[in-house]
């Protein structure tokens, strides 16, 4: 099973603009009828569009895609101006919550902050796509890369902590180097993969059982384009991409949507 997940971001900025994805998205899909059972497309556009995409998801008698929120607030309801609970995305039709992101991280997110989201997500039933990653790209003298461990164990042992193992059936981990993120420059799949094998050695670590965290999907994330996406999805140990700016225009998206049909 492969994920491709899009991250919309703060886009688009009207209606009409993810009626026409939507549309764009849905007559493609519909050629690739048989095969769509090894992908799982999460679509995650802005609180506001969610409503729109799950009137769609219902209707379409395929289910092309499943919904996700780009972030969560950890109450359930009460004096929270301009947050939205895990509770609320669950009725708006959301599966999936993107928990830990770097642009919010870069707004003052806490691994504390991270974690509170993550308990909330996974009481409401919510799966977290956890996102992790270093801010500097690891270097050949060895330094940079022992400082990507030494961030993605934080990140990881801050945002799980606590949790119970029973419930990390519902953790996927997006590895997302801040450097590569919306930067243009992607990460090597080799390294990316290195990443994943780490990730997963830090899940271990918590759930004190190494084939559980074999378990847990990795994706990786950061400047990923059509161009590129193959080189990722082909990686066994990589479940699959997360996708920003190439996932606005919805042929360049389906056609990574496609790439995941072949491995
Ligand atoms: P990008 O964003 O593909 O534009 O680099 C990825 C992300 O932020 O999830």
């Amino acid at each position: 099973m492969k994920y491709i997940v899009a991250n919309f971001k703060m886009n688009p900025g009207k209606q009409e603009d993810i009626e026409a994805w939507l549309g764009e998205f849905q007559r493609s899909w519909s050629v690739k009828e048989a095969v769509k059972s090894r992908v799982r497309v999460v679509l995650c556009p802005p609180f506001v569009w969610l409503p729109s995409l799950q009137q769609a998801a219902r209707s379409s008698k395929q289910r092309a895609f499943l919904l996700g929120a780009q972030d969560v607030f950890w109450e359930r309801n009460g004096p929270y101006t301009g947050e939205i609970s895990s509770v609320m995305l669950r009725e708006v039709g959301c599966e999936y919550a993107i928990v830990g992101h770097s642009e919010r991280r870069a707004l003052g997110e806490t691994d504390e902050i991270v974690n509170k989201k993550i308990k909330a997500a996974f009481q409401a039933g919510l799966k977290v796509i956890l996102a992790v990653g270093e801010v500097n790209r690891a270097d050949e003298s060895g330094t940079v890369e022992r400082e990507v461990g030494q961030a993605l164990e934080k990140q990881i042992f801050g945002a799980l902590a606590g949790i119970p193992r029973t419930k990390l059936g519902n953790l996927l981990v997006a590895y997302e180097p801040l450097w590569a993120v919306g930067s243009g420059i992607a990460d090597t799949p080799e390294d990316a993969l290195k990443a994943a094998l780490f990730i997963r050695k830090c899940v271990a670590k918590i759930t004190g059982a190494r084939a559980r965290a074999h378990d847990i999907p990795v994706l990786y994330g950061g400047s990923v384009t059509s161009k590129n996406a193959a080189s990722f999805l082909q990686e066994e140990a990589l479940n699959g991409v997360l996708v920003g700016n190439a996932s606005l225009n919805p042929r360049e998206f389906f056609k990574i949507v496609e790439m995941g049909f072949r491995f």
